[in-house]
């Protein structure tokens, strides 16, 4: 999928279907907020959540007292979405509509998220791209905490041909550089009453 047809994608997805039609979509994320609250993440740790899209993790957080969120997704439809239900808090967050495999950091972060973004990189080269970004852009004994669909999840998502890990191999893919320290599989169940079954990594910066 080229870059252009990807974005179009997402921006057609996000001006066309609300929050409750879209299968990832959580009330409260529940298994991000708790890479948060369970490891004491300080309250000014530069966090990114990377293909937030619309999701209610930066809610929580701002919630929680997190001073220094960012939020990027290809689709500035989503970011739109976001901002609006956020309202004058949409101020406290920094928004940043790029393409993942096109982001060039002006920062390092302490706190790196991406709950089924990642997956969506099938090619080998995207893959490695992803994996240097990650890795420059994480301060050392940051976090870096990957959600995946799992080797039993789905094929696709959002119509979208994805890479399935398990968790060996997600955890593969990131250890030259980082430390894996929590591993675990996890059922999400959609808002149309469907489940999808994801991997979860949660990795120390070496
Ligand atoms: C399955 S949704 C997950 C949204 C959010 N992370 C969550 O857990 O609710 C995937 C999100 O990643 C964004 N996305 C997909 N490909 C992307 C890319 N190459 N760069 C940045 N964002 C991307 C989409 O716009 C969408 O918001």
């Amino acid at each position: 999928m080229t870059n252009f047809d990807r974005k179009s994608h997402w921006e057609n997805i996000y001006s066309t279907k609300s929050l409750e039609e879209v299968s990832w979509h959580q009330p409260i994320p529940t298994t991000s907020l708790q890479f948060f609250t369970k490891n004491n993440i300080p309250l000014d740790a530069k966090i990114i959540d990377i293909g937030g899209g619309d999701s209610f993790l930066v809610d929580n957080l701002l919630e929680l007292g997190y001073t220094n969120l960012s939020v990027l997704d290809i689709s500035a439809a989503a970011i739109e979405r976001a901002k609006v239900r956020l309202n004058e808090n949409a101020s406290k967050v920094t928004w940043i509509v790029s393409d993942i495999t096109q982001f060039k950091p002006e920062v390092s972060y302490d706190f790196w998220h991406d709950r089924a973004v990642f997956h969506f990189l099938t090619e080998e080269t995207e893959i490695e791209q992803y994996r240097t970004l990650v890795a420059d852009a994480v301060v050392s004994n940051g976090t870096l905490a990957v959600g995946t669909f799992s080797e039993n999840g789905p094929l696709k998502c959002s119509g979208i041909e994805i890479k399935r890990y398990s968790i060996v191999e997600l955890t593969t893919c990131f250890e030259s550089n980082f430390e894996p320290v929590e591993k675990f599989q996890i059922n999400h169940d959609t808002p149309f009453g469907t489940v999808q079954h994801f991997t979860f990594v949660r990795f120390k910066k070496k």
